[in-house]
């Protein structure tokens, strides 16, 4: 299998205001340097720019909005999530959902713009839908399960490998990914022995003491 991807989502945890967005960037940049891991974060959005200026490492952006340039105070184009230098973006993430027909337009403009794009999804049968726009990746995050000490792939690894085959039916170029309470390097392992192409996590390495040493136990298997 494809190198599996490994993305960073910073949220917008305190650990990751100002400059210290740069420099989780730029630890997550030395370890997939060192290491050829596929490693892919994405900062909080006012810090887009600065990251994507500096880091050295592909950057999504958490969210985009349906729009295209105009008037639209406060809104997140594509177009802007570009100009800003961002390879991709996340969009639908469970803690900001949008509604299906928004989805597939966000995943038509950012295709059109050839940024790259991760739609996540909360459930097997939500996966399955966001499936039809095909885009990159598609997450599977169980949101009881956001946020806490117990990965996804031990507390229901059923919905990583059933999302894997849903997803596959509809599109078998998607790439499928999991997340919720990834934590370590034997959670990534599990999440591709389950058919996942990578994983999405955030709180283990953003609110970790060491988040350089979480990095490199999360890639040690791939
Ligand atoms: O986007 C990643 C996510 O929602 C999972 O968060 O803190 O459980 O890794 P966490």
């Amino acid at each position: 299998m494809a190198n599996p991807a490994v993305i960073v989502n910073f949220k917008v945890y305190t650990e990751v205001e100002g400059e210290s967005s740069l420099r989780l960037s730029q630890i997550c940049a030395r370890v997939a340097e060192e290491s050829g891991a596929n490693i892919i974060v994405c900062p909080p959005m006012v810090e887009l720019g600065r990251v994507c200026a500096s880091a050295g490492i592909p950057v999504f952006s958490q969210n985009v909005d349906p729009r295209s340039p105009g008037s639209g105070t406060g809104f997140t184009t594509p177009s802007l999530v570009k100009s800003a230098g961002a390879a991709g973006t996340l969009i639908n993430h469970s803690e900001h959902k949008q509604p299906a027909e928004d989805v597939a337009k966000c995943v038509e403009l950012c295709k059109a713009l050839g940024l790259r794009t991760c739609v996540c999804a909360d459930t097997v049968a939500d996966a399955a839908i966001l499936a039809r726009n095909s885009p990159e990746f598609v997450a599977v995050e169980p949101p009881e399960l956001i946020g806490g000490d117990i990965s996804v792939t031990t507390a229901n690894p059923k919905i990583v490998g059933d999302t894997v085959d849903a997803v596959k039916a509809v599109d078998s170029g998607i790439a499928v990914l999991c997340g919720a309470g990834v934590k370590n390097g034997a959670d990534v392992k599990a999440a591709v022995d389950l058919g996942a192409s990578g994983v999405l996590l955030a709180s283990g390495v953003v609110k970790s003491k060491d988040p350089e040493a979480v990095m490199r136990d999360l890639i040690k298997f791939i």
